[in-house]
């Protein structure tokens, strides 16, 4: 059965854990690089499909924290992806009125890295159909750490401290929650990813690995979400 999206029912906010790339290479008898490079097949398309469905923010979390302790070639490739992705990618940005944001410790990343990404962002600020939020040097716990050594630098008060004070102080002050989280190649974690944000976020997980999915997937994802009841911690009486 074909079905089809509520277009009333849209979440506003995906993020989307991308996980596989090393497993479906490996598969293929190729090298990780291989699975890296056909994963960012799968994020024009998500990106796309995105546009497509009316999602107005969509986060990738595209390098953790963690993701430093793997072999510098390994990371190193990963830089030059970014770089050379963005690079291709700006004026498809431009295209479709998408703003690019990162989240995440963007000083820890090589400077071509940051000047590619800057100029990104900049070029594409006043962008309003939907933002494209790269998590990138991110973890969860980092973020909520460097919102509290924020909080303490600041002339705020214990007593005025509320979760929506403390929302100021993360990367992603602006953006509202994602109601859906998504990963990919059939892991069943969070894996330090928007730990404070996915609050209340419903979590969608595919066996697909990264680099085959498809806007189609995403569709899935948005359709599977729109058939959920969504409670809040209040029953389904009120
Ligand atoms: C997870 O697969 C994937 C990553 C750590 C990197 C994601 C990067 C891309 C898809 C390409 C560049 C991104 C952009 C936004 C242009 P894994 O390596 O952990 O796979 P495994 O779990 O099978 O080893």
């Amino acid at each position: 059965m074909n079905q089809i999206i509520n277009t009333l029912k849209l979440p506003k906010h995906i993020a989307i854990t991308m996980d596989g790339n090393g497993r479906w290479a490996k598969e293929k008898g190729k090298n990780r690089l291989f699975g890296h490079n056909n994963g960012v097949k799968a994020v024009r398309d998500t990106i796309e499909g995105a546009v497509e469905y009316g999602i107005k923010y969509i986060t990738l979390f595209a390098f953790s924290t963690e993701n430093w302790n793997r072999p510098k070639q390994e990371v190193n490739a990963l830089m030059t992806l970014l770089v050379s992705s963005i690079h291709k990618e700006t004026k498809t940005l431009l295209d479709n009125d998408i703003k690019l944001q990162t989240i995440g410790n963007i000083s820890k990343l090589p400077n071509r890295c940051q000047k590619e990404l800057c100029e990104c962002i900049d070029i594409t600020k006043e962008n309003k159909s939907m933002t494209l939020i790269l998590a990138l040097s991110y973890s969860g716990k980092w973020e909520i750490i460097n919102a509290v050594k924020n909080i303490i630098d600041s002339n705020i008060t214990k007593e005025e401290i509320s979760e929506e004070i403390f929302k100021q102080y993360l990367t992603t002050k602006n953006v509202p929650d994602p109601e859906l989280l998504i990963r990919t190649s059939g892991e069943h974690r969070i894996s330090n990813f928007m730990l404070w944000q996915i609050a209340y976020s419903e979590l969608y997980f595919t066996d697909k690995m990264w680099p085959d999915f498809r806007r189609e997937d995403l569709k899935k994802a948005i359709i599977n979400y729109q058939n959920r009841e969504r409670r809040f911690g209040k029953t389904n009486k009120e």
